[in-house]
């Protein structure tokens, strides 16, 4: 039986065409951006044009995107640095959303111990952000407020706007990451209210290794990686261009098929919810309509299964899914985010992450809900 994969959440298989973008920046196009020979000068020009490609499906001005090695760098960037270089001014207060992927929650963390004073913004039962909270903590020392646009563990789609709306109120500035939207639904930095936005490659059938931080002009980031004068002095390190123009590519494609993706995707998901909708104690997360189709994460509530073995036993059978936990230091821990939106520890491990993608199909489907059946039912008879 053919294996199914369905955690493109995690990371997306190479869309063909991007590889083939890719090839002659691996080989005859090899230069240098930095040098000023026509090696370096044609590495230049492919990746100048796919810093705009890239900007242009956001909305930016090409100058305002810094290639970075991925989401968590361009996470850590916009954090640390937007963080540091606005304590200067005496605003040394960061907030974040509760459900926060670890690359935004692990840096802001980090800076308590450079004298932040860090708030969490609770969340709903839905995986929302509270705007009351976030408003109730933001005050004139707010330096950064950061909320995800779509998150990662249940698909919901965050209020970015009113929330960038409450930072703007105190003068602080706003990030967004936007790794599990962008190619998926509109990201549009002005829309969005964005002073930084995080993007990454790989989660769009792009390369792995790169992503992006949008730097709205005028912001001010210290820069995470010193040491050269790439990316105009804001991130260190000859860039791979071969990487850019495959990033560039796939952005392209994501944005243009975005809506016709949505619509399988969302038919498959359909079909899933109604296939799983029988199991007892199964419960969705996640927002019911403010979410994107390509993520179904189901927990069971109360019925003893143990989401190691769910995971396991789903592997055995060919399905590649996520569990709802963190695998930290060898033993699970139970997701910061179900348990943010207020699920019981032992429901947040019983849970699976099912994320559908541009190449699923119904068969794919009819096998994971079989699957999943199966390893219930042997999971009963133990
Ligand atoms: C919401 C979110 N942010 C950041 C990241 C990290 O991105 P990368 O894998 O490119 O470092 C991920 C990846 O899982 C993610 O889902």
């Amino acid at each position: 039986m053919r294996p199914v994969y369905l955690d493109y959440s995690a990371t997306t298989p190479l869309d063909d065409r991007v590889f083939e973008a890719m090839v002659p920046y691996f080989r005859e196009n090899f230069g240098n951006a930095s040098s000023i020979h026509a090696f370096g000068r044609k590495a230049r020009a492919a990746l100048e044009e796919s810093r705009e490609t890239i900007a242009r499906c956001i909305n930016a001005p090409y100058e305002a995107l810094v290639f970075t090695s991925g989401g968590t760098e361009s996470d850590n960037y916009a954090v640390r640095g937007a963080g540091m270089a606005q304590a200067k001014k005496g605003r040394n207060h960061i907030i974040v959303s509760a459900v926060e992927h670890h690359a935004v929650l692990d840096t802001a963390l980090d800076l308590r111990t450079k004298g932040f004073e860090v708030n969490c913004a609770r969340v709903d039962e839905t995986g929302t952000v509270d705007l009351d909270h976030l408003r109730s903590l933001a005050n004139d020392r707010t330096a950064l407020i950061s909320v995800m646009h779509v998150n990662n563990e249940v698909g919901t789609i965050e209020p970015v706007r009113e929330a960038a709306d409450i930072a703007h109120a105190v003068g602080a500035l706003f990030h967004t990451d936007a790794v599990q939207s962008f190619g998926k639904i509109p990201v549009n930095v002005e829309d969005l209210g964005a002073d930084l936005l995080t993007l990454s490659a790989h989660k769009i059938y792009g390369p792995k290794g790169i992503g992006a931080l949008y730097i709205k002009k005028g912001t001010i980031v210290e820069p995470l990686v010193t040491g050269g004068g790439q990316e105009g002095n804001r991130r260190a390190g000859t860039e791979s261009v071969a990487l850019a123009v495959g990033f560039a590519q796939a952005a392209r494609i994501a944005v243009e098929f975005a809506e016709r993706d949505s619509i399988h995707i969302r038919k498959l998901r359909h079909e899933l919810r109604e296939k799983l909708a029988g199991h007892r104690g199964i419960v969705f997360n996640g927002h019911p309509e403010k979410s994107i189709p390509h993520i179904l994460s189901v927990s069971f509530d109360r019925t003893g299964i143990d989401g190691e073995a769910l995971i396991i036993g789903m592997d055995l059978r060919g399905v590649a899914v996520t569990s709802g936990s963190a695998c930290t230091s060898g033993t699970l821990e139970p997701s910061h985010v179900l348990l943010a939106m207020g699920r019981p520890e032992a429901t947040a491990r019983a849970t699976i992450r099912f994320s559908l993608g541009r190449l699923t199909t119904s068969e794919e489907i009819e096998t994971a809900a079989k699957a999943l059946e199966e390893v219930v039912r042997a999971m009963k008879k133990r």
